[in-house]
């Protein structure tokens, strides 16, 4: 119960690799803050959380939308009187090559997976700050540490938010406010689902990587569970991948 007392936001957190993250930092002890715009799907997740005896509560956000985070920040701190850990997890993606990506898309993704984390930042490290103490992790992608087949849009924004993360960061220091980020790679999760549906091609990719098979979200939660503890209190404006040594191997390959 290492975060007993603590109070999280976790972004998109109502499925996938944000549901493991909720789950994980409610089974330590913290009273999460689900915020997702899709609020059906984070009651969901509260109901599950709550019968389970923990504590968690659902903030109806998008979170590239400036007044939803301000609304999602005040009212968090208005109900728990403290905000310990961020985690910026929602993302999007659009599959599409560069010449048929469209600018709706390219500037969709760049607020939800870029600006949204600024924001949120931007709202809740002032109330860090009245803690005296603050954990943020913003779940980037090995796709922000290569390029990747048709995706321009996604690698630009996930790359800008490491980029962001070791700056903002640095902006911190001093202040006993922790940003880092994690970069996963082939997550088993609702927006991989089309990927996992084709047994071929998942099959594949999951012997592209060292492990040799797909990863669970709750592989990524111990990871950012890692990041919001006391125990990574020297870590800061790192990128930590889970990826079961893809980047590693992709290191491999260039070298023939
Ligand atoms: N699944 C993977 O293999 C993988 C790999 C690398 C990085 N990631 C990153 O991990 C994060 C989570 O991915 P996932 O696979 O669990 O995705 P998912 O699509 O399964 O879930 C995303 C969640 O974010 C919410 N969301 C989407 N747009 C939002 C917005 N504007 N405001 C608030 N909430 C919003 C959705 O409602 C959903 O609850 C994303 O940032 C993604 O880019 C995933």
């Amino acid at each position: 119960m290492e975060l007993k007392n603590k109070v999280a936001i976790v972004t998109g957190g109502s499925v996938g690799i944000g549901r493991a993250i909720v789950g994980k930092l409610v089974s330590e002890g913290a009273t999460v803050v689900i915020a997702d715009i899709n609020l059906e799907s984070a009651n969901l997740a509260v109901s599950e959380i709550l019968k389970g005896g923990g504590n968690a509560f659902a903030v109806k956000a998008d979170v590239s939308n400036s007044s939803d985070v301000a609304n999602m920040a005040d009212q968090t701190f208005a109900k728990y009187s403290r905000i310990d850990i961020l985690v910026n997890n929602a993302g999007i993606r659009f599959i599409n090559p560069l010449l048929e990506q469209t600018e709706e898309e390219w500037r969709r993704t760049l607020d939800v997976n870029l600006t949204a984390p600024f924001l949120c930042c931007k709202a809740v490290i002032p109330y860090m700050l009245k803690n005296g103490k603050g954990k943020i992790v913003n779940i980037s992608s090995v796709a922000g540490l290569f390029g990747r087949p048709e995706r321009v849009a996604y690698c630009a924004s996930k790359g800008g938010e490491i980029a962001f993360t070791k700056a903002a960061a640095l902006d911190m220091r001093g202040k006993n406010i922790y940003i880092n980020a994690v970069a996963p790679a082939l997550i088993d999760t609702p927006l991989n689902s089309g990927f996992a549906a084709d047994n071929e091609l998942a099959a594949v990719w999951g012997k592209e990587n060292n492990v040799g098979r797909w990863g669970k979200p709750s592989e990524v939660a111990d990871a950012v569970f890692f990041l919001c503890s006391n125990s990574s209190d020297f870590i800061s404006g790192t990128v930590l991948t889970v990826d079961g040594g893809w980047t590693s191997a992709m290191v491999r390959a260039t070298e023939g």
